[in-house]
């Protein structure tokens, strides 16, 4: 089993995917295993993406796939049958962290404030997703974050970029960075999976 420590350590950048059709999930996780990217988090944004998940656990073992916006602890339970490996919550609440805890899956959760992180800290938690990245702050404040808290480590997201991107993974705190930039919706549409694979291959040098 993969800790959270070491999902964040498979790829700089974990792909965040939404996809409104779980037929292409399985082409979409292995344009980014070609580009060098070993994770997906598929987020429980549209009806298809349970499906998604269990056809990527499934059909293309090599990459770990996991289930993002994670809200409720129905989905956390839902996900865990569809075959997720690890759960993302974009934020946290105390009966969502007691469901994720209890699936024994790796997971980050979500925290955008100092207090908010050491709440998570109180409760043995040291690998978080800090959201939404850029509208908290960005780079500076997860720098800031470091003083007070350096044992915690973080998946910023939201607002990443390619461009961005190397501000947070020159930071000491930071694991990977989360973004929806690799898997643009037209390239899903349009079944265009090399573009995708580009992208992957360009993200998974950032940080190097
Ligand atoms: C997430 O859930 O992590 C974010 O919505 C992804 O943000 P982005 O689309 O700005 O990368």
């Amino acid at each position: 089993m993969t800790t959270s420590s070491e999902l964040l350590d498979l790829s700089p950048v974990m792909p965040v995917v939404v996809l409104d059709e779980a037929e292409a999930a399985p082409d979409v996780a292995r344009a980014l295993l070609a580009g060098g990217i070993r994770t997906i988090e598929l987020t429980l944004r549209t009806p298809a993406a349970l499906a998604a998940i269990e056809k990527v656990a499934t059909q293309v073992p090599d990459i770990v796939v996991g289930a993002g916006t994670v809200t409720t602890p129905e989905q956390a339970a839902q996900a865990v049958d569809a075959g997720a490996a690890f759960l993302v919550t974009p934020g946290t609440t105390d009966a969502l962290l007691d469901a994720v805890t209890g699936t024994g899956l790796p997971f980050l959760p979500g925290a955008a404030t100092v207090s908010e992180a050491m709440r998570l800290a109180e409760r043995g938690i040291d690998t978080l997703k800090f959201f939404p990245a850029e509208a908290s702050g960005g780079s500076a404040a997860l720098k800031a974050f470091a003083g007070p808290l350096p044992h915690l480590t973080f998946c910023p997201t939201g607002g990443i970029s390619v461009t961005n991107a190397p501000e947070y993974l020159a930071l000491s705190s930071v694991g990977c960075v989360g973004g929806s930039w690799l898997t643009p919706k037209e390239a899903v549409v349009a079944r265009d999976f090399a573009t995708i694979e580009t992208l992957a291959k360009e993200a998974a040098t950032l940080g190097g």
